[in-house]
This record gives structure tokens, sequence and C-alpha cells, in this order.
């Protein structure tokens, strides 16, 4: 046969040239996107991170105690909140908090667990965005 040579280098970079542009065309629409939402005024920027100096404070502890009962609504694993140890918190359209929860699993065991809650206390609008074993 005759036909079983290789494809030579300019035909493959004729083809990877080809393969890039609507990569290209996609990062050009991804960065308009962006530009686009971070001038829209309806978004505040997000501050940063702060600590929860009082960790003690009720809002505090009843948001870790809802964050344990919502995770235990979708995950069904019986597990018990015990108290909030640290945790940080970071105003956006509304307060974002990372908090580092002690409960007790189903069969007795005492661990830290870290949940990250977005709360916009004005609209009653609460949400479990992750909830992890911190070990
Ligand atoms: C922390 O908050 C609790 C509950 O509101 C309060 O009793 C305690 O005095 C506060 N501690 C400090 C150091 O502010």
């Amino acid at each position: 046969m005759s036909s079983s040579s290789p494809h030579g280098s300019t035909s493959s970079q004729t083809m990877s040239a080809r393969a890039l542009l609507p990569t290209l065309l996609l990062l050009v629409a991804a960065a308009a996107a962006t530009a686009a939402r971070a001038g829209a005024p309806a978004r505040p920027l997000a501050g940063g991170w702060f600590p929860i100096r009082n960790v003690s404070d009720p809002h505090i502890q009843e948001l870790g105690g809802w964050a344990v009962t919502e995770h235990v609504r979708l995950a069904n694993d019986g597990l018990r909140f015990g108290e909030v140890t640290s945790g940080e918190q970071q105003v956006v359209s509304g307060m974002n908090y990372r908090l580092v929860l002690d409960a007790t699993d189903a069969d007795g065991k005492l661990a830290a667990y870290g949940a990250f809650v977005y709360e916009q206390s004005w609209t009653n609008t609460r949400e479990l965005v992750s909830f992890a074993s911190a070990d």
C-alpha cells in the first residue's frame, strides 16, 4: 500500500491550530462574561474573611446546629450537634460562615466538622454550601 505514510508535521500543526480556535473563542467569551458580572451593580464585591471573635454568640451556635440538622436531612447519618468551636465570616450580599464544630456520629464518636453556611437574614435564606469532616 502507498497510503501508509504518517501525517507530516505541517498537517498536524494545521489540525492543532483548528482545535485551538474554539478554545480561544471560549476563553474570550468567559472573560467577557466575567467582566459583565464584575460590572453588575447588584452584586457587591465580597469582603475578606474575619475570625468570629466570640463563638459563644447564640446566633453562631444556632447556625452550627442548623448546619448539622440540614446535613442530617440530606445525608441521614444521625450526626448530632455539639458546639461550634471556631469560625470565620465574610460579608457578601448576606454573610458567609465557615464554621468548625464538634458533632457526635451514629457510633457515638465525637469529631470535628467543617460547615460552610450562607445566610441572608433579611430574606430568611440559609444555605448549607458544604459540610465535611474536618479530620
Ligand atoms: C461571648 O458571648 C456570650 C453570649 O452572648 C457572652 O455571654 C460572653 O460574655 C461573650 N464573651 C466575650 C468575651 O465577649
